[in-house]
């Protein structure tokens, strides 16, 4: 069944629009069109993919609308965004996020986290652990020695309590309990998806705990803005507003310094295209195998995007909006087509890329980092807009 509500609150409603009323774009709903020539996906999948009982709990498809014709899926498994129609420049509705028709899609590509909610901790901790208050908390390895995307069963693993509060917008609560994966503190953690009318994603994540712990959460979508299974995301122009990123050693875990991007291949601060310096020769795209960097982002709030990325096919224009110091660019570096999509695409390499906004990775471990500790008594609360217009 999918879960479709009727009326937008009035709240909701009025509450989105302020926020955009400075950059509204819609596009009227006669001008949509779904192409079912090509082999991209212009549909969202059928629900019954994600009609499973998991770890006891029910896992379902929820479907978000806007007024503009854009949807959206999402699944209570992982919190995953699975799919997100939008306009191209022709006014044709093109899925731009990688996922799977079904649950097993997911499952099986784990490890690519595919659209995923990750917690308790974005990317990496270094040796599989970290220090809080003198004491040591050893974590699961599972990514070489370190700690990758919370560990072995994320949040992305999870099967969250799942409640559609509009035709637009859904919110998804889990308790991740004290020590699971070696976290301490029962950590209540909820995130909230809306669709806005001007083609946005709009996410909420809000976090508290009962013991001291840290918290870094994001979205793992893989945007292809052609259009997924449409091929090479290397043409897709990005610009992204850092001065500065943070190095990694050969598995990937920060140097603890900030580097100026300056004279570099990780200049985004004018638009390039993704692939225009990818293969230059340069140690931290070796260890990355492309980029899979934390950008130091400029000082900014959330009305003013921190990065964009355009497809150099369909027009589409992504602009990221965040309230987060730090934004991971990773380009696919590690698909290799093992996976098989919506639609029946494979995941090729590098045709897609990840914009995820966070706190910087290793932090724990990295005193001159900005902290990602949570403490009893204060409420994490952080907002990223994923928006798109033609
Ligand atoms: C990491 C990559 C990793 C990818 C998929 C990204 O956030 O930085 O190193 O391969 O997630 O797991």
């Amino acid at each position: 069944m999918q879960n479709t509500l009727k009326k937008p609150t009035l709240a909701l409603t009025i509450a989105g629009s302020i926020f955009f009323a400075a950059c509204n774009q819609s596009a009227p709903k006669s001008t949509i069109m779904r192409d079912s020539t090509s082999t991209k996906t212009t549909a969202l999948p059928a629900a019954t993919g994600f009609e499973q009982t998991i770890d006891g709990k029910k896992t379902e498809l929820y479907v978000l609308k806007n007024k503009s014709g854009a949807e959206a899926a999402i699944t209570n498994y992982g919190a995953h965004l699975v799919s997100l129609l939008v306009p191209d420049k022709n006014g044709k509705l093109t899925d731009v996020i990688l996922g799977f028709d079904d649950i097993a899609g997911f499952q099986k590509a784990g490890g690519a986290y595919y659209g995923a909610t990750i917690g308790r901790y974005g990317n990496r901790l270094a040796k599989a652990k970290f220090i809080l208050d003198g004491k040591e908390y050893k974590l699961f390895a599972n990514n070489g020695p370190n700690t990758l995307h919370g560990g072995k069963k994320g949040f992305d693993s999870m099967v969250w309590d799942a409640k559609q509060i509009d035709s637009s917008s859904i919110e998804l609560t889990y308790l991740s309990k004290d020590m699971e994966e070696g976290f301490p503190g029962n950590l209540k953690v909820k995130v909230v998806y809306t669709l806005t009318d001007d083609n946005a994603v709009k996410i909420t994540y809000e976090a508290s705990t009962d013991k001291k712990t840290v918290v870094n959460l994001t979205n793992h979508s893989y945007f292809n803005l052609n259009g997924q299974g449409s091929g090479t995301a290397l043409n897709h122009v990005v610009q992204i507003d850092a001065d500065g990123y943070t190095p990694v050693d050969s598995i990937l875990i920060p140097t603890g310094k900030i580097e100026p991007v300056k004279g570099t291949p990780f200049d985004f601060t004018t638009a390039t295209a993704i692939g225009a310096r990818i293969e230059t020769a340069n140690e931290q795209l070796k260890f990355g195998k492309g980029y899979d960097h934390n950008f130091v982002l400029k000082k900014h709030d959330i009305s003013t995007p921190i990065a964009n990325a355009v497809g150099d096919k369909s027009g589409i224009k992504l602009e990221v909006f965040t309230e987060e110091p730090g934004l991971q660019f990773y380009t696919g570096n590690f698909m290799n087509g093992s996976n098989t999509l919506k639609g029946g695409a494979k995941d090729e390499h590098r045709t897609a890329f990840a914009m995820e906004t966070q706190h910087y990775p290793d932090s724990p471990n990295q005193p001159s980092f900005p902290s990602t500790m949570l403490k009893p008594g204060a409420v994490y609360k952080t907002v990223t807009i994923y928006k798109f217009s033609k």
